[in-house]
């Protein structure tokens, strides 16, 4: 007996020391990626001045996204606050007290929403440039001109801090918590896809919804966060589980609306139509058409 509980008590340390050994691993590994300096100088593009553009650039800032983060005013909102995962905030994009962008150059403005690269080398946290980075210049251009238009708020986001579980998720690649790694930083520029309700248009758009539907947009729980309802779902033209017996309308009624053809809301907080909604025709029948052009799949296989 007392042999026994000696090999247990040598057993118990021998776990304990193992599992110090693997979180001393994850922070060593996290940190290497979370300190990399990203060396990124990005072609430069044309931000246009007409009221026009910069009217486009404040609907493209909704439509992809940014003011989920950076907060409709652009002053920067709490992203993540998780003991576990970590506290990140959206930077404050106005030229306000505690916006970091007063001193940005164009060329900064490129390398931060391009290639999720701060302007001294550092990785941005959180900041989906994975996903901004094929946006075309036209596009980019626009969104700049409107982020320069903003009118300055005062407001210091609080300071950044990863979690274990953020650290664990960064090194497993499960989640992308620092997109400039995803990202080939010297690919050349790919050629715009002219705008207009084409599948070409909408293989574009659909950038912005396989962060949470998946590459292949069959939905399903999103890897690396709780898989807590409502889960994203099948937006593939499969017949049982996807949008096969949808029509375009329904699909115009989902986004405009936030309804679905058996009366049923979605939720606007866990999907943002309220945002996609400002999308125009064109863009929401490309988006359309794409989306039946994808092989059908059942739910959940991302
Ligand atoms: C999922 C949340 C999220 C979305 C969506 C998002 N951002 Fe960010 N962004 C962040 C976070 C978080 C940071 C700060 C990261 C850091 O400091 O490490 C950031 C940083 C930035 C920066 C760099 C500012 C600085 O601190 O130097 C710019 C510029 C920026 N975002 C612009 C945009 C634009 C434009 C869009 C839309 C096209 C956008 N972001 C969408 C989360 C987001
Ligand atoms: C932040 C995550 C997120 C993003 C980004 C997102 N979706 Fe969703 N989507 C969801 C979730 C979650 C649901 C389920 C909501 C519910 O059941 O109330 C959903 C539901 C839908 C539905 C309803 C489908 C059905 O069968 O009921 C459609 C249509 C849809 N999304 C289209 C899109 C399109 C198109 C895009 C990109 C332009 C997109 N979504 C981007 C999370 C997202």
């Amino acid at each position: 007996m007392k042999k026994l509980l000696k090999w247990m008590r040598f057993g118990l340390a021998g776990l304990v020391g193992l599992l110090i050994v693997a979180v001393a691993g994850v922070y060593l590994l996290s940190s290497m990626q979370l300190n990399k300096s990203y060396t990124v100088e990005p072609e430069p593009v044309a931000i246009p001045t007409a009221a026009a553009a910069i009217a486009e650039g404040q609907r493209q800032y909704t439509t992809h996204g940014c003011g989920d983060c950076h907060s409709p005013d652009g002053a920067g909102a709490l992203v993540i606050d998780d003991p576990l995962f970590g506290r990140i905030s959206g930077s404050n994009l106005t030229p306000g007290a505690g916006g970091i962008v007063q001193s940005y150059s164009d060329l900064d403005w490129v390398r931060a929403i391009r290639h999720g690269v701060a302007p001294d080398g550092r990785p941005l946290l959180v900041m989906p440039s994975h996903e901004y980075n094929p946006l075309n210049d036209d596009d980019l251009g626009a969104i700049m001109a409107y982020l320069k238009s903003m009118s300055p708020v005062d407001h210091q986001p609080p300071a950044n801090a990863v979690g274990l579980l953020g650290r664990i998720l960064l090194v497993t690649g499960l989640v992308p918590v620092l997109p400039a790694g995803r990202i080939n930083h010297a690919a050349p520029r790919p050629t715009a896809v002219a705008r207009g309700a084409t599948v070409e248009y909408g293989y574009y758009l659909s950038q912005s919804c396989i962060g949470c539907h998946g590459e292949g947009l069959s939905g399903g729980a999103i890897p690396g966060l709780p898989p807590e309802p409502p889960l994203p779902r099948n937006l593939t033209p499969d017949a049982a589980t996807g949008l096969g017996n949808w029509s375009q309308e329904d699909f115009l009624v989902a986004i405009r609306e936030g309804q679905r053809p058996d009366g049923t809301a979605i939720d606007p907080k866990a999907m943002p139509w309220p945002s996609f909604k400002l999308m125009t025709d064109d863009e929401l029948q490309a988006l359309w058409l794409y989306l039946q052009s994808v092989p059908a799949q059942p739910f959940g296989n991302r």
